[in-house]
């Protein structure tokens, strides 16, 4: 397979180079140096520090040259959150965390070329949802508006999959393409979309459900990366910062037009509990709206189930059996209907 590296780092080049040849054939440039179109079925692999603005500014134009490629592999080290945001809203197909994971994905995208099941390894859609997360994302953390129609825009598309692939192998796809808090919010917004779903929502209700979940976690966005992204437990004091983020998220987005109070409800709330022992607000049931209560069991589940670079993903039927013993803190009835969705085969 025909593969294009894009780096600016010079050591890289016969690095790559080493791991990647004879198997593939290797065009490997310095960044700035990319005047080639790229053939439609070779792969691009970035490794590019994308901390550095203008460096963002000089991939942009090198991708937009290199336009033609169906896989655009980004290497992100230490899953750093807003590496991986800038690589998300350039166009990347897949994150990954090391040059050396480049091989594993060359050989399940060269898999899928023999067997003919080049949307398996393409997930085009989630692309355009990931990207939409990554515009709002690094929106929050610039400073600037977050737009209503990236979120319209991801919830559409996640709606849409779900509907056409179900929610297993959205899941799935999901956990094997993206990481972090962009993965998180991709599984909750799949997950409630489901759940809507599965209890016979109408297609506005469901729409209301998954951008109340594109937008649940947006408050992180003003969470220090070294505790948002930390592998590990949280210690007192990075947790209660951690936990200003349903407030942060009502703040980013209650001025915003069209924006709507339930939206706005589910993002405030989606961490209260019935029995009120949540945050941040300690309502009790008659406080909390069916569409929270949704969205809660959602945003668990999918925290449960998430991949995380150091602790395996947990199981769905131990992840339900969790949300069971929550005893008073969940609506009983919804957990019992989200059984089917827990489980979705
Ligand atoms: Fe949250
Ligand atoms: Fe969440």
């Amino acid at each position: 397979m025909l593969v294009h590296f894009i780096t600016d780092e010079p050591t890289k080049l016969p690095a790559i180079r080493a791991m990647l040849e004879p198997r593939h054939e290797v065009a490997a440039r310095l960044l700035g140096d990319c005047d080639a179109q790229i053939e439609p079925r070779a792969v691009l692999v970035v490794d590019v520090d994308l901390r550095q603005a203008s460096r963002i500014d000089r991939l942009r134009l090198a991708l937009q040259r290199l336009s033609g490629t169906r896989h655009k592999l980004f290497v992100v080290h230490n899953h750093c959150g807003t590496m991986t945001a800038q690589a998300c809203a350039l166009g990347a197909t897949a994150v990954i965390s090391s040059a050396k994971e480049a091989v594993f994905r060359l050989a399940q995208i060269e898999e899928a070329h023999t067997a003919g099941q080049h949307k398996l390894v393409v997930p085009s859609a989630l692309t355009d949802s990931a990207a939409a997360f990554a515009s709002m994302f690094l929106a929050v953390r610039a400073g600037r508006p977050i737009s209503l129609s990236d979120a319209n825009r991801a919830t559409a598309e996640i709606i849409e999959r779900v509907q056409q692939s179900g929610l297993r192998s959205y899941l799935d796809e999901v956990r094997r393409y993206h990481q972090g808090t962009f993965q998180h919010c991709l599984l909750v917004t799949g997950v409630a979309v489901g759940f809507g779903i599965e209890i016979g929502f109408a297609g506005i209700d469901i729409s209301r459900l998954g951008v109340a979940a594109t937008l649940h976690d947006i408050g992180k966005g003003c969470v220090p990366l070294s505790i948002l992204d930390k592998p590990g437990r949280l210690d007192a004091t990075e947790d209660e910062i951690m936990k200003r983020h349903p407030g942060t998220g009502y703040d980013l987005l209650k001025d915003i037009p069209g924006i709507t109070p339930e939206i706005l409800d589910g993002v405030r709330r989606h961490h209260e509990y019935l029995d009120g022992t949540g945050y941040p607000d300690v309502l009790t049931s008659s406080k909390i709206s069916d569409l929270v209560r949704l969205l809660t069991i959602s945003d668990i589940f999918a925290a449960l189930i998430e991949t995380r670079p150091y602790r395996p993903p947990m199981a769905r039927d131990v992840a339900y059996q969790i949300l069971c013993d929550m005893n008073g803190k969940l609506e009983n009835s919804l957990v019992k209907a989200f059984r089917s969705v827990a489980l979705a085969a």
